[in-house]
């Protein structure tokens, strides 16, 4: 496995590929990997000739600068796992290499990239617009993986590709959870041992939620799952919302939409530490 810190390296690595007819499966990452990534960086194994993870950790994507301090960085278990599963060049480069220059790029595409995160969280999208589409111009990949827990970003993502043109296919994966429920995210190396224990909860009132929807309405199912997450002591509802899964717009009633989907937020603990998920309702 090599390791690229220079777009240029990273180019040469990838025309050596191509000459050999390979095709190019990109999984974007911010570093600190788990069984999630993983799954991204097996699927992109089995489906493409040759497989580039990106391990950067984009400035320009967080609103919050103490987020950013305290993202988990954890390089030598990274490549030693990607290593291990049969990735074929880790892509680490610099802040510097990604922007030599100030990006001032603005992406927009209302409603997917305002609503829930995009209303939380100003500018988030329009830094991943930004660190996603430069991945794109440097690896020119077949295919891109992207992990459905973070469902609004696919959802964006998806909206950059049409609206830049680009010739890639957009790969969504499954949410992989802990035995408990739990989504895997690299934010729950941030918690603490009782943190962790009242975390479970965010899935098991969204597994609940789905099992009461035949009888419910989408308002007192939305209402079930806040109320319930926000009556255990440690976590804080930020926001839920049930939403079409294509645009993300907010839905009043489960027959608004074929394709139906419940985001979530929640401050858990003391730091505290942003955790997100999703259900699919249909
Ligand atoms: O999902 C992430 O880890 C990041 O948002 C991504 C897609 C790698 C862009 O920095």
């Amino acid at each position: 496995m090599e390791i690229a810190k220079t777009i240029k390296k990273l180019k040469a690595v990838l025309d050596a590929a191509r000459k050999e007819g390979k095709t190019v499966g990109l999984v974007p990452t911010m570093g600190a990997l788990h069984e999630g990534h993983a799954s991204l960086v097996r699927r992109s194994v089995k489906e493409n000739g040759f497989t580039v993870v990106s391990d950067f950790v984009n400035p320009t994507q967080f609103n919050d600068k103490t987020d950013l301090k305290n993202y988990p960085h954890t390089m030598e278990a990274d490549c030693a796992l990607l290593e291990s599963i049969g990735a074929d060049v880790v892509f680490a480069p610099s802040v510097k290499e990604m922007y030599p220059e100030p990006d001032t790029r603005q992406f927009s595409y209302p409603p997917t990239d305002t609503v829930m995160e995009g209303a939380f969280r100003p500018g988030h999208f329009n830094g991943v617009c930004q660190i996603v589409s430069k991945l794109f111009y440097a690896v020119e990949p077949d295919r891109a993986y992207f992990g459905e827990k973070d469902f609004q970003q696919v959802a964006v993502i998806k909206a950059m590709v049409k609206d830049l043109g680009l010739k890639l296919e957009i790969c969504p994966c499954p949410i992989v959870r802990e035995k408990d429920g739990l989504a895997l995210s690299s934010r729950n190396a941030l918690l603490t041992d009782e943190e962790r224990k009242i975390a479970v909860n965010i899935s098991k009132y969204l597994f609940e939620s789905k099992v009461l929807m035949s009888s419910h309405s989408l308002a007192e199912t939305k209402a079930f799952v806040v109320d319930n997450i926000n009556a255990v002591e440690g976590l804080e509802v930020q926001y839920y919302d049930i939403v079409d899964g294509d645009s993300l717009r907010s839905l009043s009633e489960w027959n608004d939409s074929d394709s139906v989907v419940g985001c979530i937020t929640v401050f858990c603990g003391q730091r505290p530490v942003r955790l997100i998920d999703n259900v699919r309702y249909k």
